[in-house]
């Protein structure tokens, strides 16, 4: 346990013993321990660093010309740096490419939580017709036909077959599980550590401030900076929604498929609701991680609001306007020098420098792997027990 940790638990049994613990302590520890750092999470390292090959790899679309990286940007705090993603040629996303920095840490995926694991999420990202529109037997094909593929999921899963839908999408959350942050590159993280120096003066009020006064801490906490429940904050609508045609498409596509009734009528993103059809979700969606937010903008979303201090003022307004907005928010009454302490509180839950900016796979070129004939079972005889290559 660090020095802090010691003290406060010193100043726990303090206060224990003179009475006033109930009053005091669950503040206290809210306040610092909960807040971080992220537990290190289990990576198969083969499994993914075949991930990051495949991560890269314009084959995983349909059209063999967009691969995961161009709207997870290793340069762009893993997200495309724009409101809205655009999708699938021909289709534009109504919502914003998230960060994957830090994703495997949340219990359900996607801003409404609508995929309940890494699988589950990739599996719909290529198979959907709004962002890569591939087909699972289509890939397999593809990757059967990539001696350096057919060889490492041989290695990987151990297999004398060829690679399988499933298995494709287990190294790509494998992979996504590597993007996380490293608590030594992280000055909050280090001020949990017992250095007092990793944060500034500003820095320390801020965090006194996001537990206090503007009381941030009610939803984003946890060593995650999110309590992985669901809010409605008020953000308002993205006006591409209600005025281009192809944002609206996806938007009714996806309203349609999980039978979200007037569909056609909808200019608004329902957000959980759309998932639950449960009134009380309605435009509420999933707290996101502050981690690396630094290198995450534009935010919320639809990629409403374009600075951190643009999301400072959004809450010291009180949030958005909505009928179903969060009790908790109201109207905070901060000072320019607060408003300015907390941006710089919020500054300091990212690394020094934007983390695992320069992945790239091994090899990777211009033709990353290429196709390669084969010869059928290698000209040996076929059998039954395993018929392809
Ligand atoms: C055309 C753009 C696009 C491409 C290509 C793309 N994504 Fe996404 N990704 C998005 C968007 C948009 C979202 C948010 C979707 C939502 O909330 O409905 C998202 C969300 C995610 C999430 C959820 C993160 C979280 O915090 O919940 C994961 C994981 C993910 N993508 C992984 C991938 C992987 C792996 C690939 C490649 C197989 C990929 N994405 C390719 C646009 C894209
Ligand atoms: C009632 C719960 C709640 C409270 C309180 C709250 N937030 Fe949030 N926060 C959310 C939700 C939910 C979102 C996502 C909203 C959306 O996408 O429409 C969000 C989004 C954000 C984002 C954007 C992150 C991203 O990646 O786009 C930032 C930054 C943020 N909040 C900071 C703060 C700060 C600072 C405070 C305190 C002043 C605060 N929040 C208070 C629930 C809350």
């Amino acid at each position: 346990m660090s020095w802090r940790g010691k003290n406060l638990m010193g100043l726990a049994a303090f206060v224990v013993v003179s009475g006033l613990a109930l009053v005091f302590a669950p503040s206290v520890f809210a306040a610092e321990t909960d807040l971080g750092p992220l537990p290190a999470l289990k990576v198969d390292e083969k499994k993914a660093e075949l991930g990051k090959l495949l991560f890269f790899d314009k084959r995983l679309s349909g059209d063999a010309a967009r691969a995961c990286n161009e709207c997870h940007d290793p340069k762009k705090g893993y997200g495309d740096g724009r409101a809205l993603s655009e999708g699938y040629p021909g289709t534009l996303h109504w919502r914003n490419a998230q960060t994957l920095l830090n994703a495997a840490h949340q219990k359900d995926l996607h801003w409404p939580g609508s995929q309940g694991d890494l699988d589950t999420s990739i599996r719909t990202h290529v198979t959907g017709w709004i962002l890569m529109n591939d087909d699972g037997r289509a890939l397999e094909e593809r990757m059967i036909l990539v001696p350096e593929y057919r060889n490492r999921f041989k290695d990987v899963y151990k297999i004398n077959r060829h690679p399988m839908f499933g298995q494709i999408m287990g190294a790509l959350s494998e992979f996504v599980k590597t993007l996380t942050s490293d608590p030594k590159k992280v000055p909050f993280d280090r001020y949990l550590g017992g250095d007092q120096s990793a944060l500034t003066p500003q820095q320390v009020k801020g965090l006194e401030l996001f537990k206090g006064k503007a009381n941030c801490v009610a939803c984003h906490n946890g060593p995650l900076l999110s309590d992985k429940g669901y809010h409605n904050t008020g953000v308002p609508t993205n006006p591409e929604l209600k005025t281009n045609p192809q944002v609206q498409i996806a938007a009714r596509l996806e309203n349609m498929t999980i039978g979200v009734s007037g569909y056609d009528t909808i200019t608004e993103d329902y957000g959980r609701y759309m998932y639950t059809k449960n009134k009380q979700d309605m435009k509420k969606f999933r707290t996101p991680s502050l981690r690396e937010a630094k290198y995450t903008a534009p935010y919320m979303h639809n990629g409403t609001i374009a600075t951190l201090e643009d999301v400072v003022e959004f809450y010291n307004a009180g949030g958005g306007n909505d009928a179903n907005k969060d009790a908790v928010l109201k109207p905070l009454g901060l000072t320019t020098e607060e408003k300015a302490a907390l941006v710089a509180f919020l500054n300091s839950l990212s690394s020094d420098t934007s983390p695992h900016a320069d992945a790239q796979p091994a090899k990777y070129g211009e033709e990353g792997y290429p196709y390669q004939v084969l010869k059928i079972n290698d000209g040996k005889p076929w059998t039954k027990k395993d018929p392809r290559p």
